[in-house]
C-alpha cells in the first residue's frame, strides 16, 4: 500500500523520484507528491496519478535530495491536501508515510493544545508535527527527534523525511511497512520495493522493523530500536529492467497472463526430475522431517493467494493425506489460537508484504508452529520471517490483478504436496513419475490455451454489458470459480460470485435468468456428470452458459452457449489450465468497459495495512 521513493546524490532528485514512483504506482495511485531540498523546501503534490505530479513538477524542482509518495488512502479522502508529503508547521520538514498511525487522534489533540495546526485529515500529519515538537525543544539532531516521536506512535509505518536545516540527509524508519535502501556510487536511494531502484543500483539493504536509517549521498547508518548501530547485509538484486516493463503489451496484466508458460517453467526448473520421479525443494529440505510429522497444515493467505491455498488443500489432502485448513489470514489472527507445536503453517503471498498474512505468520510462529512461505518477492518481509520456504519465481507481477502468481503458487503447492506424499509413502514412485511428467507439460498446455485468445475476446465482447456473473465449479474447479469471479470484480467492477456448483441450488439459483452469464468450470473428470446436471439446471432457468472444459468433452460443449477448451490433463492439475481463460475473459471485459486494468479503482497491489 503506497509507494515511497527517496534520492540523494548528484542528479536532479525529482527526475529519479518520479521515475521510481511510476514503477511503484501499482502499490497505490490516489495521489502523489514530491518534496526536494534546494536551500529551502520545494514541494508539489496533488490528487491523481504520478503522471499528474510529473506535469505539476515540470522543471520546477532542482534539489538533489528529496522524497516522493504515491498514496493509497486510509485516513482522509484522496484530495490535494491529504496527499503526501506532509509538512511541519514551519515548512522545513517534509514527510511521507506508508501505514496507519492508530493513536493519531490522541496525538493530534495534544499537539493542537500545544499550538500546532493541522490541515489534512490524515493520520500521517501528526508524525510531521510530532517530530517538529521535539525539534522545537532540541534542534541539534533530526534523528533523535524522529526517534523520540516514533516512541509515542502506535501503529504501522514506513516513513521517509527531509528537513531544510539538515540538507544532506534523508531519514527513514520502518515498523510494519517495507523499506529498502539502494546503495549507489555517490548516490543513495530509498524505496518501498526494489523495482524503484533497479535502474540505478543492484545493491540493496532491507530494513527490518524498529530500525531507523540516516542516508547521505555517500553513506548510510542503520540503528535498531534499542539505538544500537547495526551492520546490515547488502543484498544483490536479481531484477532486470525488462522484467518490470510492459514489453509491447497494452497492459501489465496481459503481459503477465502471457508470461505464464515461462513463469511456470522457471518455477519448475531444477526442482523436478521427470525420469526419476523426484522433487527437490532446496528451501524446505532442512525442515522436511517436521513437515512429514505434521499433525495438520494450516494455510493462511489473502485474496488470490487464499484461492491458491484452497487448491493446496485439495492437493495436500489427496497426495499427502494430511488434514489441511485454509484460513483468511485476516480472520486467523483474531480467532482462538489453537495452533502450536507439531502444526505447520504455510503462508502464501505474492508480495511477501501483506500485513494480515504477516500477522498470521507471527502468531503461528510465536505458538511454536513451523511456518513455511510460498512467496514471490525475494527478500520480502514474509520471505525473511518464515522458518523456511519455496519461492515461486514468477518474476515481478505489476498488474494489480494477480495472474501468474496464482498459477506459480499452485505449482509450488503441487510440488510440495508431491514431495510430501513421496516422503510419507502416500503416493508411490510410479504415481509420482506420472504426476511429475504431466506437471512438466503444463507450460506448453498453457501455450495452447493462449492461442484461443481471439475466441475468448469474442465471448468477452458479448458479455461486457452484464451487471452480474456467476462462476461455478466443483472440487479443484471450485477455487478456480472463486478466482475467476475475483478477477472480474477487481478489474471490470462487475458483481461476480464464485460458488461450489452444487451449492447453487441452495440459494444463488434464484439469481438466474436470461440476463445472467454463468461461467461453468467443468474441467475435472470425476465430477463431470454432476457438473452436467448443474449446467442443465442453469439452462432450465435460461441462464447463459460459458463453459471451460477439457478438449473432447462434447457433452459439456454441446450444452454450453459458448465454450473454451483446455488440453487434457490430470484432475489435480486442472486449475493451472482452467484459470487461464478466466483471466483472459476478465481482462477483455475490463478493456471493453474502459476500465483501468492495471490500476483498478480503490485497490493496491500490496496491502500493507490491516
Ligand atoms: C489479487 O488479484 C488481488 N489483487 C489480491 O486479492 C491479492 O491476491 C491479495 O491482496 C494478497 O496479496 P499477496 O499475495 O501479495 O499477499
Ligand atoms: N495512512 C496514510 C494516509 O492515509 C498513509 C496511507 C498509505 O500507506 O498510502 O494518508
Amino acid at each position: 500500500m503506497c509507494g515511497i521513493v527517496g534520492y540523494v546524490g548528484n542528479k536532479q532528485a525529482s527526475k529519479v523520484i518520479i521515475d521510481g514512483l511510476k514503477r511503484l504506482e501499482y502499490r497505490g495511485y490516489d495521489s502523489a507528491g514530491l518534496a526536494t531540498l534546494n536551500g529551502t523546501l520545494e514541494l508539489n503534490k496533488g490528487k491523481g496519478k504520478v503522471a499528474n505530479l510529473e506535469k505539476l513538477v515540470g522543471d520546477s524542482q532542482h534539489g538533489k535530495i528529496g522524497i516522493g509518495h504515491t498514496r493509497w488512502a486510509t485516513h482522509g479522502e484522496p484530495n490535494d491536501i491529504n496527499s503526501h508529503p506532509h509538512l511541519s508547521q514551519n515548512g522545513k520538514l517534509a514527510l511521507v508515510h506508508n501505514g496507519i498511525i492508530e493513536n493519531y487522534n490522541t496525538l493530534k489533540k495534544k499537539l493542537t493544545e500545544q499550538g500546532y495546526e493541522f490541515y489534512s485529515e490524515t493520520d500521517t500529519e501528526v508524525i510531521a508535527k510530532l517530530i517538529e515538537s521535539f525539534l522545537d525543544k532540541d534542534a541539534s539532531s533530526l534523528k533523535k527527534a524522529v526517534q523520540l516521536a516514533l516512541h509515542q506512535v502506535t501503529g504501522t509505518y514506513g516513513i521517509a523525511l527531509v528537513h531544510s536545516d539538515f540538507p544532506d540527509q534523508i531519514i527513514v524508519a520502518r515498523k510494519g511497512s517495507p523499506l529498502l535502501l539502494g546503495i549507489g556510487d555517490g548516490e543513495m536511494l530509498i524505496a518501498s520495493d526494489a523495482s524503484a531502484v533497479a535502474a540505478y543500483t543492484d545493491k540493496v539493504v532491507y530494513l527490518d522493523d524498529g530500525e531507523i536509517a540516516v542516508i547521505t549521498k555517500d553513506d548510510y547508518t542503520v540503528e535498531s530500536a534499542e539505538q544500537v548501530e547495526l551492520t546490515k547485509e547488502v543484498h544483490e538484486l536479481a531484477l532486470s529492467l525488462e522484467e518490470i516493463e510492459k514489453g509491447g503489451y497494452d497492459h501489465f496484466m496481459l503481459k503477465e497472463i502471457f508470461e505464464q508458460p515461462k513463469a511456470l517453467s522457471d518455477c519448475l526448473r531444477g526442482r523436478i526430475n521427470v525420469n526419476e520421479g523426484t522433487v527437490t525443494l532446496g528451501g524446505i529440505e532442512s525442515v522436511m522431517e517436521q513437515l512429514v510429522n505434521a499433525n495438520r497444515i494450516v494455510i493462511a493467505a489473502c485474496g488470490t493467494s487464499w484461492h491458491s491455498g484452497l487448491v493446496g488443500e485439495y492437493l495436500f489432502e489427496y497426495l499427502a493425506k494430511v488434514p489441511v485448513e485454509v484460513e483468511y489470514a485476516s480472520e486467523f489472527r483474531y480467532k482462538e489460537q489453537l495452533i502450536g507445536e507439531g502444526d505447520v503453517m504455510i503462508v502464501i503471498s505474492q508480495s511477501g508484504e501483506t500485513a494480515d498474512t504477516l500477522a498470521a505468520l507471527r502468531e503461528a510462529k510465536e505458538r511454536g508452529a513451523l511456518v513455511l512461505g510460498v512467496v514471490n518477492v525475494v527478500g520480502s518481509t514474509i520471505a525473511r520471517e518464515t522458518d523456511a520456504g519455496v519461492y515461486i519465481h514468477a518474476g515481478p507481477e505489476i498488474g494489480v490483478a494477480s495472474t501468474k502468481a496464482f498459477t506459480a503458487q499452485v505449482t509450488v503447492l503441487t510440488l510440495m504436496a508431491i514431495r510430501l506424499g513421496l516422503e510419507k509413502g502416500t503416493i508411490d514412485k510410479k504415481h509420482a513419475k506420472k504426476l511429475i511428467k504431466e506437471l512438466s507439460l503444463i507450460p506448453s498446455k498453457i501455450e495452447e490455451i493462449l492461442k484461443q485468445t481471439d475466441q475468448i475476446q469474442h465471448v468477452s465482447n458479448l458479455f461486457s454489458y452484464a451487471p452480474n456473473f456467476l462462476y461455478l465449479g466443483r472440487s479443484y474447479s471450485f477455487p478456480v470459480a472463486l478466482e475467476g469471479a475475483l478477477k472480474l470484480k477487481e478489474i471490470s467492477y462487475i458483481h461476480a460470485e464464485g460458488y461450489p456448483a452444487a451449492e447453487m441450488k441452495h440459494g444463488p439459483i434464484a439469481l438466474i435468468d436470461e440476463m445472467m452469464p454463468v461461467v461453468v468450470i467443468a474441467a475435472t473428470h470425476h465430477t463431470n456428470d454432476k457438473m452436467i446436471s448443474n449446467i442443465e439446471e442453469v439452462k432450465a432457468r435460461k441462464g447463459r452458459i460459458i463453459a471451460i472444459t477439457n478438449a473432447g468433452n462434447n457433452e459439456v460443449a454441446d450444452l454450453a452457449e459458448f465454450s473454451c477448451t483446455i488440453p487434457e490433463t490430470l484432475d489435480v492439475f486442472s486449475p493451472l489450465l482452467s484459470v487461464i481463460p478466466l483471466q483472459l475473459l476478465s481482462y477483455y471485459v475490463a478493456v471493453n468497459r474502459g476500465c483501468n486494468v492495471d490500476q483498478p479503482r480503490n485497490l493496491a497491489k500490496s496491502v500493507t495495512v490491516e
